[in-house]
């Protein structure tokens, strides 16, 4: 087999900015129909640096494509009852459209109750499992931000899925369970065979050698390495690591969860971090938050 030395990026900004440009049009026509433009509420819980990074990028984005967003602090040592309240209050919000709680949340504080109570109708990151069983029957609703985006990202690049052997690394509820579904769906993309692969599965690398399309949400940087990795595969990294490294002026560099400089050179297509899933991860909220304010 010759071995492959060029691959394309499945870029998330140029993709994102593509799609971001048709939600400001679709923000401002929903604007000056029923006279206020689409909104999202953001709770974030605590100081976690990351979460604080997301939520920031999450309302930087609503700036950008002309949506409204409130940020809405709350103290690391918020009571449940305090938190479930205000989901309730913004669950009866007429002017929230859509609203997200950011994960992780401190220990004492149930997340499954907190989801559970989000109107699954605002429930615009999709976790609600109303909105999972709703994606389980292909019925419409809200799909989880980062599959969603990942799905998104192939439909842009026009990568051809159908009959294709996907192995998704990593079960988590948010990333790689409803993967799996969306890839396996009578859908474009979709349509793929699909196996899902997970910290019990044995010989690993047998399995991902098999993939056509690979998508690694795992959370260990370098995780897959080249060996892992058929020639002419599809990559698509869900992993993002603040990695410490003194050449580097800021003292660390960013790096997901496959080896990035070993594989890429072996792939038909692989995401970039950043700049790969994160940026369609918001991208695929807005949509969402256009779909709730459309109603
Ligand atoms: N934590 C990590 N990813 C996410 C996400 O997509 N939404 C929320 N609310 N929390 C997260």
């Amino acid at each position: 087999m010759s071995s492959q030395t060029t691959y394309r990026e499945l870029n998330g900004v140029e993709c994102g900015k593509a799609l971001r440009v048709r939600i400001a049009e679709a923000a401002e026509r929903i604007g000056k129909k029923r006279g206020r433009t689409p909104h999202l509420a953001a709770v974030l819980v605590g100081e976690d640096p990351a979460s604080q990074t997301y939520v920031g990028s999450k309302v930087r984005a609503c700036a950008e494509v002309g949506f409204r967003s409130s940020l809405l602090k709350q103290p690391a040592d918020i009571t449940e009852a305090a938190l479930l309240a205000l989901v309730e209050r913004l669950n009866n919000d007429p002017e929230v459209d859509g609203f997200i709680v950011q994960l992780p949340l401190p220990k004492h504080i149930n997340e499954e109750r907190v989801t559970l109570s989000i109107a699954p109708g605002k429930d615009v990151d999709g976790f609600h499992p109303q909105n999972l069983g709703r994606m389980m029957l292909g019925l419409p609703g809200y799909l989880p931000a980062t599959p969603n985006g990942i799905v998104e990202l192939l439909k842009h690049y026009e990568v051809p899925t159908e009959g294709k052997h996907c192995v998704v690394v990593g079960r988590s509820n948010i990333v790689g369970t409803p993967m799996a579904i969306l890839m396996s769906r009578n859908s474009n993309p979709g349509n793929c065979t699909v196996t899902l692969a997970h910290s019990r599965t044995k010989d690993l690398p047998a399995i991902t050698r098999q993939a056509d399309i690979l998508i690694v949400a795992i959370g260990k940087p370098g995780f897959i390495t080249a060996a892992m990795v058929k020639q002419g595969a599809v990559v698509v990294d869900v992993g993002i690591h603040r990695l410490a490294d003194a050449s580097r002026k800021s003292g660390y560099r960013i790096a997901g969860d496959v080896d990035f400089d070993a594989i890429a050179p072996k792939c038909s297509w692989i995401t970039p971090v950043p700049g790969g899933v994160g940026p369609m991860t918001v991208t695929s909220l807005l949509l969402n938050t256009l779909k709730a304010a459309e109603g």
